[in-house]
């Protein structure tokens, strides 16, 4: 992308959604399916082309996007007197107004601007200064809700100015009220859900649930309900341009597109403390008719007979001793023979030696990050009638 065509291409524009590492595949896989095209997958995003509507619909439909943004620059900014003389270049009236606020994320690496929060201080200061040249006056900042939040990114001195359409990132989809000790990303565990395969046909368990963030996002995926749809904001609404009828209609076209869902999807979890805070995240998604919840040691737990898919996010190493891991990783693996024959079952783990004591060989490895800590997304099978290692 130059300057010319950050904005549009065939009169269409250009967006980044992003997403974690891993997860690329799937996210244009669910852009695609929501009316993107050309879609390019790029390092932890994809690239793809579409109008003002579909970026309504990748911001509240999509389960593995984080953000998805909307480039209107891209220069060489060598220096920080570059990059003030390539901003004051945009336009800024297109965006903002004096009477609206702005934030700026800087993010710099491999370039000669070593420091992400000087670059947002020069991109700020050119944007005020932008405003107080033509009208006297200069849009406010405000770093905790802002209209508008530009997000300009340096790699090897090239630079990206993109508008970042989501506001706060889409993980935080507006259901969890509170969390258990180590909640795992609702946009990780949505594109575990995808890469798991899972048809919505089948059953659904996750037996070590904590605050039920699992079992929650497979039943918002399995209903079709739209991740965004306890959301109260979305950064695209203090635009300029923002069409809150175009907006309504996203939002009612996507709802109804609800599906009905009639096998079990169930989270169980040993602490009955945390049980009681999945159920009131449970409750808080409107998912109480949906989703069994259960207070059970995982060797207790009887998934139901016809088979289906699990996941499960169990204790990392890091938090235990080493002894009680090895145990318990065992204790999973023994439950898995014996228990979830018939099931596609999904472990998602960053302690690489503990999940040796499974004692079963995973037919899929996937990796994803965990936030920083580098994990397998293992899948396991236990076919009826065999006891065979596969
Ligand atoms: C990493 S947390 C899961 C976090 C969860 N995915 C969330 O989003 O909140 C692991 C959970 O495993 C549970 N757990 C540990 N050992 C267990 C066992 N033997 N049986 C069932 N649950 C167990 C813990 O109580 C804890 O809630």
């Amino acid at each position: 992308m130059t300057i010319n065509d950050a904005k549009q291409i065939n009169g269409k524009n250009i967006f980044i959604a992003k997403t974690f590492a891993g997860l690329e595949g799937v996210l244009a896989e669910e852009l695609l399916d929501i009316g993107a095209s050309k879609t390019k997958i790029i390092n932890r995003g994809v690239q793809f082309e579409g109008n003002k509507e579909l970026m309504y619909k990748a911001n509240y439909s999509s389960r593995t996007a984080l953000r998805i943004l909307k480039p209107i620059a891209t220069f060489k900014a060598l220096n920080e007197d570059q990059l003030y003389n390539e901003i004051l270049k945009i336009d800024w009236e297109e965006y903002l107004d004096v009477n609206r606020t702005f934030a700026i994320e800087g993010i710099t690496s491999y370039s000669n601007i070593t420091h992400s929060k000087f670059l947002a201080l020069k991109t700020k200061d050119a944007i005020a200064d932008q405003f107080r040249e033509k009208t006297g006056k200069r849009p406010s900042v405000d770093t905790y809700n802002p209209d508008l939040r530009i997000n300009v990114r340096i790699f090897k001195n090239e630079s990206t100015v993109s508008l970042d359409s989501s506001g706060e990132s889409l993980h935080k989809r507006g259901y969890r009220i509170a969390t258990g000790p180590a909640p795992i990303n609702e946009v990780l565990t949505a594109g575990m859900i995808l890469l798991s395969g899972w048809d919505k046909k089948s059953n659904f368990i996750d037996p070590m649930c904590g605050s039920g963030t699992i079992p929650i996002e497979a039943a918002l995926y399995a209903l079709n309900i739209p991740p965004g749809f306890k959301r109260k904001r979305f950064g695209f609404e203090g635009w300029k341009d923002f069409d809150k009828d175009l907006w309504e209609k996203v939002k009612k076209e996507a709802l109804e597109k609800r599906l009905e869902f009639n096998r079990q999807i169930i989270g169980s979890d040993r602490s009955g403390r945390i049980m009681k805070i999945a159920g009131e995240n449970v409750n808080s998604a409107g998912l109480e008719n949906i989703i069994t919840l259960k207070t059970r040691f995982i060797d207790d737990l009887e998934p139901p007979k016809n088979g289906g898919v699990m996941i499960m996010n169990p204790p990392y190493g890091e938090r235990m001793t080493t002894e009680n891991t090895t145990d318990l990783y065992k204790k999973i693996g023994d439950t898995l023979k014996q228990n979830y024959k018939g099931y596609a079952s999904w472990i998602i783990s960053a302690d690489m030696e503990a999940l040796k004591f499974i004692g079963l060989r995973p037919s899929r490895k996937i990796k994803l990050f965990n936030g920083p800590l580098e994990s397998r997304f293992c899948k396991f099978e236990i076919y009826e009638g065999s006891r065979k290692r596969n």
